[in-house]
């Protein structure tokens, strides 16, 4: 059978963007939707991706930056308006970049007008848009104390009975949250501003399918799919049980109490796979002329879970989210074991995907150390599946200390040291003030980094053998290699065990990558793949034949070998 040709998202490169900390265009210190059109130049001819993928830009009170939605048909005026949203989808468009957006259907803000009603009420027609319940101890009927605050505090839970079971918040404590009013609790799995939806309710299922609909009419090529898996829990709200091997199931950093518990009934509920094949259905009905994408976010790291969510006939997620190289121990036989177990799991004809950081974890240069982070990018760049970028991980950008009085993330305030400020600072875009994200005299959200003078896209730029310079060349080659945009993988074992090396190979052409992920020189021997010429180093500083019968690495270097043609 003839192999399909790959479509836009199989094929590209996508890099996040964190809007609030991108580009500011009119001096308020946070970034905005202009400010992106400003640089698409930069991200469409300059760096060479294929698309771009914008965290929430919507209207919300801030309490999760933006993660809590007030309303999903519009934009939040600190970012612009939906103007100059469609200008940034014509722009983008016209230098052929996609645009992906975030999606956000778990929970909305307690200040979503439907929240609003829902909490009015007990009768509200809206009260079962979202998750109600008693506690424990059944219906509240006494009236409630004066002086008791619906904090979520063990105090105030103690006055009306318990929560309704022993779920936990994904930031912390119980995601039941009391309402006075009306004496039931709300399930947040995030903050208590963030109620969860009720999906099981038909109309809110139509309402936000027909939020979709709304971008995809403007034009947008995809969504992220934001914490997809809460979205279908056990109707009957049982407790999860505990997590026997007490071993860390999720979080970089861990989340110890959340992890202190088997997710199995406040997360993923079998219905699940329905709600994707609806929202998949949505995609295609748009996707006759222009290809459309759903990529779920979801941290599921037993691979065979983790392919179920394509749906057995391929009819449900395009991609779940794969975040194995987010947490794997940086080794060589650590990344491999990952990729090697994902693609012994991945059903034919499903694509891979990989990613190395994003607005929620700690940068890669932070997480593998300046020595490694070229070979971090050869690996992002190189894999068979879908790489996201994430802002800046282009330049090397690294974690920022953030200082207590500069905190803006709530995570940090209610789990200290979970905090996810120090990867979400302004882009680093020039030696200017601010780093160029806003102007000189402006106080940016959250500080820039000490050293944006040397790391820089500016600086940069000019130096041939930057980290923007390796990224851009990165990027060139998997765009003009075929084998390394849509060829097969294959893994070679190695002479060291500090060595990740794989072959890509399609329509006859192999490229070989050899990643050292050591401070000591290697040597890789596969005399039986004969000879070749180096395409590209992490070093930048060689080209020319080799024979594979002795590949010599250097510490911490990643090499790309086109292999001569099978005679
Ligand atoms: C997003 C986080 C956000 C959370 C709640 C996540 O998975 O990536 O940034 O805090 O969902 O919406």
């Amino acid at each position: 059978m003839a192999e399909s040709e790959p479509v836009w998202w199989q094929r590209g490169v996508v890099y996040q963007i964190y809007p609030r900390s991108f580009q500011d265009s009119n001096g308020d210190g946070i970034g905005d939707l202009r400010g992106v059109i400003q640089r698409l130049d930069y991200l469409g001819q300059a760096l060479g991706v294929d698309a771009i993928w914008l965290s929430p830009f919507y209207p919300s009170p801030m309490a999760d930056f933006g993660y809590d939605v007030s309303n999903y048909c519009d934009v939040h005026p600190i970012f612009g308006d939906l103007a100059t949203f469609d200008e940034l989808v014509e722009e983008a468009h016209r230098r052929g970049l996609k645009i992906i957006i975030d999606f956000v259907p778990n929970h909305t803000s307690d200040r979503h007008p439907w929240f609003l009603e829902s909490r009015s009420s007990r009768t509200n027609p809206k009260r079962d848009w979202y998750v109600w319940a008693e506690g424990r101890g059944g219906p509240f009927r006494g009236r409630v104390p004066s002086g008791c605050r619906s904090s979520g505090g063990p105090q105030s839970m103690a006055a009306h009975s318990s929560p309704p079971n022993n779920w936990l918040s994904m930031f912390g404590g119980s995601p039941w949250e009391w309402d006075e009013a009306t004496g039931q609790y709300y399930l947040h799995t995030y903050l208590k501003e963030q109620p969860d939806l009720n999906w099981r309710n038909p109309e809110v299922k139509e309402a936000m399918l027909d939020v979709m609909r709304f971008w995809l009419d403007r034009g947008v090529d995809g969504f992220r799919i934001d914490a997809i898996l809460h979205i279908m829990k056990d109707p009957a709200l049982r407790d999860n049980p505990p997590n026997p091997g007490g071993r860390i199931v999720l979080g970089n950093p861990p989340l110890p109490e959340y992890d202190s518990q088997l997710h199995v009934h406040d997360q993923a509920h079998p219905d699940i796979h329905r709600v994707f094949h609806e929202m998949r259905q949505v995609l295609d009905e748009y996707g006759t002329k222009q290809p459309r994408m759903g990529i779920g976010e979801m941290d599921v790291f037993d691979w065979r879970v983790w392919a179920g969510y394509y749906g057995v006939h391929l009819d449900e997620l395009h991609m779940p989210f794969n975040f194995g190289l987010l947490r794997v121990p940086w080794a060589a036989q650590a990344v491999r074991g990952v990729v090697d177990s994902l693609e012994a799991a991945i059903p034919p004809g499903a694509w891979p995907n990989y990613v190395l950081s994003n607005h929620d974890v700690p940068r890669t240069a932070s997480r593998v150390g300046p020595a490694q982070v070229r070979v971090a990018m050869m690996l992002l760049l190189t894999l068979r599946g879908t790489p996201t970028v994430y802002y800046g991980e282009e330049i090397g950008m690294t974690d920022v200390p953030i200082a207590p009085e500069q905190v803006q993330d709530p995570l940090e305030r209610q789990l200290p040291a979970l905090g996810r400020d120090p990867e979400r600072t302004p882009m680093q875009w020039d030696p200017s003030p601010n780093a160029g994200f806003c102007p000189p005299g402006v106080e940016p959200w959250l500080p820039a980094a000490a050293d944006y003078q040397p790391i820089n896209v500016a600086v940069e730029r000019e130096d041939s053998h930057s980290m923007l310079s390796l990224t851009q060349a990165l990027l060139g080659l998997r765009r003009s290699t075929p084998a390394l945009s849509r060829g097969s993988y294959q893994p070679l074992e190695p002479a060291s065990p500090d060595c990740f090396v794989f072959l890509r190979e399609h329509d006859g052409v192999r490229c070989l990558v050899a990643l050292n992920f050591s401070d000591n020189e290697q040597t890789v021997a596969a005399p039986q793949l004969g000879s070749g010429s180096i395409a590209l180093t992490t070093h930048l500083d060689r080209r020319g034949e080799v024979h594979l019968a002795l590949l010599e690495l250097r510490s911490n270097e990643g090499c790309i070998v086109q292999l001569a043609e099978r005679g």
